[in-house]
């Protein structure tokens, strides 16, 4: 049995809090896993910046990267180890390029989900270009600023194309309030998008790979306590719901780590942001949250470390316009688009994976989350953006909800319906965290289209004998993967569960009725 080495990157930015947490329960749990007739272990380091020959070899297996969408050096070494090496990364710097929410807003469009009424105008104002003013003379036209928004529709959202972090997002209630703002929207190329207004809820659907969690989110509250402790405030098939409208952006985008919001009004999910590109990871934002983000970095990496998981480099959407035209009701197309997403994740082999390997992973974080090295991790996040008085205050705070996490067996959230908002520290003012930055905008690559998975759904065909005994251990099999899977998340207990019937329907004719 060889011994071999999986050397996994972290390619960070401002990141303190859970680099230190992933690095420490890596190395608690000091893998060495049997995985096709090796013994495979695992290495992490930090990726430095520096020159580099394009022929050198990458010496990671998989990045997790952090950098992508803002920084162009860590950007185009990324590109060319995936290109050269065969290099695993998480987010596809492809798809970060070229899809940020204009993108997203459009492809969620197409397959007819409920996005509000969104708008793009020119920019107010341009940086001097050699042909741009011939160019805007011969080619823009006037418009009535105050007709497209009686178009949109008020209150609405003004917002950059490709924004990120509430930068430059304005609402407005009226004409004379859209006037002002475009005025002082500069260069910004900005979307104009009906505000879901009232609202009722407010989700964040953070997810890693086939992994989710769906958090209640409050954006009235400071940055500290915008993700909330709440549980049932969703219905299980709204939740399910909500993980499958997640699932389907994601892989259809090739994103394996993203944090996709949606806003309910008159019992409809409205997806407004679910491009972005580098999520909320901090122990600042996500507290009673962070142990679990943690965990499922660690699992969705490890998984594609060790199994070295080849990077899905082209977009292929036609199954998912093949399912978006069809006549399908619309939450029946999400399960159907859920359905690739789990192909496309491997769902299956991960959950298996988990089982077979990391059976301790949660055991290890539960206790690495009683230590002074995670609460200094939490210190080191606080000191860098608190101001000096606040910092013990603070982290008291958040290694306080780290300990609720560790409280609830389940590490669900524990707050009764409705939210408790009020804390001992909200009246404490908070330095407001420097904002995601922008996804980045450039043209997307032409891209090769690959063969399309199996179709996902079609007529189940009946079991017999012989056959209805290898359904019944294939249905136990799924049952135990469904309890993994609970473990791992709502979304990959389900598809644990459907794992027999989407395997049956692919072998079944085409354009059957649905299972
Ligand atoms: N259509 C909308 N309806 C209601 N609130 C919105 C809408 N769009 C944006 N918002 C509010 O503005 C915030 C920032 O907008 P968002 O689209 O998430 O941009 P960013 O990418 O900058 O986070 C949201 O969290 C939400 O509170
Ligand atoms: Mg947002």
């Amino acid at each position: 049995m060889a011994t071999v080495t999986r050397r996994i990157g972290l390619s960070l930015g401002a990141d303190l809090c859970w680099p230190i947490c992933y690095e420490e329960i890596l190395k608690r749990l000091d893998l060495k896993l049997p995985i096709g007739g090796d013994q495979v272990g695992f290495e992490v380091e930090r990726v430095t910046i520096e020159p580099y020959d394009l022929r050198q070899k990458c010496r990671y297996d998989v990045v997790l990267d952090r950098l992508t969408h803002w920084y162009g050096m860590s950007r185009e070494w990324i590109k060319k180890a995936v290109i050269m090496d065969g290099l695993y990364v998480f987010n596809n710097p492809w798809a970060i390029q070229s899809m940020e929410k204009h993108t997203s807003y459009c492809a969620m469009m197409r397959m007819g989900m409920p996005v509000p009424e969104t708008w793009m105008v020119p920019a107010k104002a341009y940086e001097p270009k050699p042909d741009l003013e011939v160019t805007l003379q011969r080619y823009a036209r006037l418009f009535d600023l105050g007709e497209v928004g009686r178009s949109v529709g008020y209150p609405m959202y003004m917002k950059p194309y490709d924004g990120g972090g509430w930068q430059g997002v304005s609402r407005i209630e009226d004409e004379g309030g859209l006037r002002g703002s475009y005025e002082q929207s500069g260069t910004h190329l900005m979307h104009l998008q009906r505000a879901v207004d009232p609202w009722d809820r407010f989700v964040r659907c953070i997810a890693l790979g086939p992994q989710t969690r769906v958090v209640r989110y409050d954006p009235s509250q400071p940055l500290h306590d915008r993700y909330t402790l709440d549980r049932d405030f969703v219905s299980d098939d709204e939740r399910s719901l909500l993980e499958d409208m997640t699932l389907t952006i994601n892989a259809f985008f090739n994103w394996d780590f993203n944090s996709c919001e949606a806003m309910h009004r008159d019992g409809v999910w409205h997806p407004i942001d679910f491009a972005n590109a580098c999520p909320d990871s901090q122990v600042t934002s996500l507290h009673f949250h962070f142990p679990w983000m943690v965990m499922a970095n660690l699992r969705w990496s490890l998984f594609c470390a060790a199994t070295r998981r080849p990077m899905r480099l082209n977009q292929d959407w036609a199954p998912f316009y093949e399912v978006a035209d069809s006549s399908l009701p619309y939450r029946e197309k999400l399960r159907q688009w859920a359905a690739i997403a789990h192909q496309r994740y491997d769902t299956r082999n991960f959950l298996s994976f988990c089982e077979t390997h990391l059976p301790d992973l949660e055991s290890a974080t539960r206790e690495f989350f009683t230590t002074e090295v995670a609460k200094d991790a939490v210190r080191q996040k606080v000191a860098a953006l608190y101001p000096a008085h606040e910092v013990e205050t603070f982290t008291e705070f958040f290694w306080d909800r780290i300990r609720q996490w560790r409280e609830s067996p389940s590490g669900e959230p524990i707050a009764p319906v409705p939210p408790a908002t009020a804390s001992v520290v909200t009246a404490v003012s908070v330095a407001a965290p420097a904002p995601a930055p922008a996804a980045v905008a450039a043209p997307a690559p032409a891209a090769a289209l690959e063969a399309p998975p199996a179709a996902p759904a079609a007529k189940r065909p009946r079991a017999t004998g012989v056959k209805a005994a290898k359904k019944a251990r294939a249905a136990a099999t799924v049952e135990h993967d469904a309890a993994v899977a609970a473990s791992v998340s709502e979304a990959a207990a389900r598809a644990a569960r459907t794992l027999v019937r989407t395997a049956d329907a692919a072998k079944a004719p085409r354009g059957g009725k649905q299972a």
